[in-house]
């Protein structure tokens, strides 16, 4: 073997020892090859980390086959040494995954190519690759891209991904709680609204994190500012809101579905809703989006009651009308079931959420921090059945992003879990909405109870720290390409790191997500300043209370608690609250609204 002794000990910078090749510290031979892989074999010595690093794992490095550059990634290396001396040179092992090959276009400008064409041959030459050839690794060709971070290889080299096949092809970001997805995905949001001004955004946001992310672009909606009124809700959205998530008693469901169509008929027709119909005309079932009283359900329900062939029926009429009473009644429901939802207005309701227009903040947080899981689960499927329609209908106008945190809990690998509509909805955007412009990011902390179809559907994945084995295990077999074993790294990535793979990136990358300033960072991962201690004098029991019954200050005398919206979660960037006309309409106008002119119901609300 050939050992350069003489360099021991040398003090030339590691520059000038890649000038003074051949050098055993800096090279590498190949000595194994088989269609993906080669191994190296190299000498490592010294105590000197900058040139030992170089044959460290996840690095890349470069074969040289006279006008081809073979690139491989380096997985693991190794030594039948069993001690060390830093006086000593030692033969090392290194693995390498064959990546892709680099070749000089004209004017000498590096070009890298995916898939191999020469295979490299015992005892070419290998040696770390050159910044300009991992900078070719990674160029998007052309296509539009942003830069989201830094390799980890090389710091100097900017991470780019192209924003275009990131968004229109779905994404997720992967990764142990506290590693940065929720900061990654605010970066990359901040970025994709600046380079596509059409965007527009709606995040699911469980933790109430992402509003303070975003303070001058986006509008925050809870329970206390959205409307999205009940005959928006199909069927089985509807049955979820009112047996509060659980399974719904058939008898019932059937009552509502033959009801709910006369409701919704008797609405567009300014007909009098009567039983004596029996049957709505063709082209409107529960679930068309017609608007509808209440009062004429519990109407329909009453009459049905009084009439012989529904005797033995009854019971279920009752608990079905009791049901929708504790409904409309429920503060925490106060936005589907307000009196003004009644009216057709759609077209502001869909506008705000939306943003249409956006009025420069394209994204909407929907706080679901504080909601019931029935609420979240019924909310989350109208707005993602209703993102798809919209962008649907604007044949390709509107472009729409969802947005899912903690995306396993509403599209579960296990199909007993979550919600059904819920998961249909989203998966249908998964899986048709690049066609119309409708997109979908999903967040994850657990891969392995995600519903898999919905990766699969993910073409770009940033995949961070993962410390459970059946988490790696689903994103090692989502990566189809050959740089499967960057995915062994999984387990030890560092904050902010990931490995970015799919459509968005040129090839599998290691990357740094760039560092967000404190005042950016998402909600969770930062001291609220609302939030701070309280001595215990300053807490006012009466207006916690006041609040937990959904009334606060003089609303609370008004009947069904559906007075003016109270919101104590406000924050600097929320809209102005609604007008006082649109908002809180009189008791008499309300009930007049909610039952119409001649309802008897309504006289026994009065
Ligand atoms: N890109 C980044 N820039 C600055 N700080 C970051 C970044 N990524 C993560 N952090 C830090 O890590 C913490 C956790 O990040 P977060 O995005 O909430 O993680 P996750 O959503 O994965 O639980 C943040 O509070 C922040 O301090
Ligand atoms: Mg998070």
């Amino acid at each position: 073997m050939f050992v350069e002794r003489a360099e021991l000990g040398e003090t030339t910078s590691q520059e000038r020892r890649d000038a003074a090749q051949p050098n055993s510290r800096v090279l590498g031979r190949v000595i194994q090859c088989d269609g993906a892989r080669a191994t190296l074999t190299a000498f490592a010595g010294g105590d000197r980390a900058e040139i030992l690093g170089q044959w460290a794992v996840g690095r890349m490095i470069s074969i040289n086959l006279g006008t081809i550059r073979t690139v491989g990634l380096v997985y693991r290396i190794e030594t039948p040494a069993v001690s060390w001396d830093d006086n000593e040179l030692y033969p090392i092992s290194v693995h390498v995954e064959l990546v892709g090959e680099v070749r000089d276009a004209e004017g000498g400008r590096p070009v890298f190519d995916r898939g191999i064409t020469s295979y490299p041959y015992i005892g070419a030459i290998a040696h770390r690759i050159r910044a300009r050839d991992l900078e070719a690794v990674y160029d998007l060709a052309g296509r539009r891209g942003l830069t989201i971070g830094r390799l980890s290889q090389d710091e100097s080299i900017a991470a780019r991904i192209s924003i275009d096949d990131t968004l229109n092809r779905h994404f997720a970001v992967v990764g142990t709680t506290g590693v940065g997805k929720s900061t990654a995905v605010s970066l990359l949001l901040r970025k994709a609204i600046e380079a596509r001004p059409d965007l527009r955004v709606l995040i699911l946001d469980p933790h109430n994190e992402f509003s303070v992310a975003f303070p001058e672009h986006s509008i925050r909606i809870n329970t206390q500012t959205l409307e999205l009124p009940f005959w928006l809700f199909r069927l089985e959205e509807l049955a979820e809101v009112l047996y509060r998530g659980r399974e719904p008693v058939p008898e019932e469901i059937d009552l509502l579905r033959d009801l709910i169509p006369l409701a919704r008929q008797g609405y567009r027709n300014h007909s009098a809703v009567t039983v004596v119909r029996r049957q709505a005309d063709a082209g409107i079932t529960a679930d068309t989006p017609v608007p509808y009283r209440m009062a004429d359900v519990l109407r329909l329900i009453d009459e049905r009651m009084g009439m012989l062939e529904t005797k033995n029926d009854r019971p279920f009429y009752r608990a079905l009308r009791i049901r929708i009473d504790a409904a409309i009644n429920d503060p925490s429901y106060r936005f589907m079931f307000a009196s003004r939802l009644i009216d057709d207005n759609l077209h502001e309701t869909i506008g705000r959420i939306f943003r249409v227009p956006h009025e420069g903040r394209p994204i909407t947080c929907l706080d679901l921090s504080v909601l019931p899981s029935e609420v979240v689960n019924s909310v989350c499927s109208v707005l993602a059945r209703l993102a798809f329609d919209l962008a649907v209908n604007s044949h390709g106008r509107l472009k729409l992003l969802v947005l899912c945190e903690e995306a396993h809990r509403y599209m579960p690998a296990d199909p007993r879990l979550g919600f059904a509509p819920t998961r249909h909805a989203l998966s249908r955007i998964a899986k048709e909405g690049r066609k119309y412009g409708c997109y979908l990011g999903v967040v994850t902390q657990r891969p392995g109870e995600l519903d898999p179809t919905v990766l699969s559907q993910c073409s770009t994945v940033f995949a961070m720290r993962l410390a459970n084995e059946i988490d790696q295990e689903i994103i090692r077999s989502a990566i189809a390409d050959s740089s499967a074993s960057t995915l062994s790294f999984l387990s030890s990535m560092g904050q902010r790191e990931a490995i970015a793979f799919g459509e968005g990136v040129a090839t599998t990358m290691r990357m740094k997500f760039e560092y967000l300033e404190p005042s950016l960072l998402p909600g969770s991962a930062r001291q609220d300043p609302g939030e701070e201690p309280v001595e215990d004098g300053e807490i006012d029991i009466h207006s916690l209370v006041a609040s937990l019954r959904g009334t606060a200050g003089p609303a609370s005398a008004e009947p069904y608690g559906l007075g003016a919206p109270v919101d104590p979660h406000r924050q600097a960037g929320d809209p102005p609250p609604l007008p006082p006309e649109k908002r809180a309409p009189q008791p008499e106008e309300r009930l007049r609204r909610r039952f119409g002119d001649d309802d008897p119901l309504r006289r026994l609300y009065e």
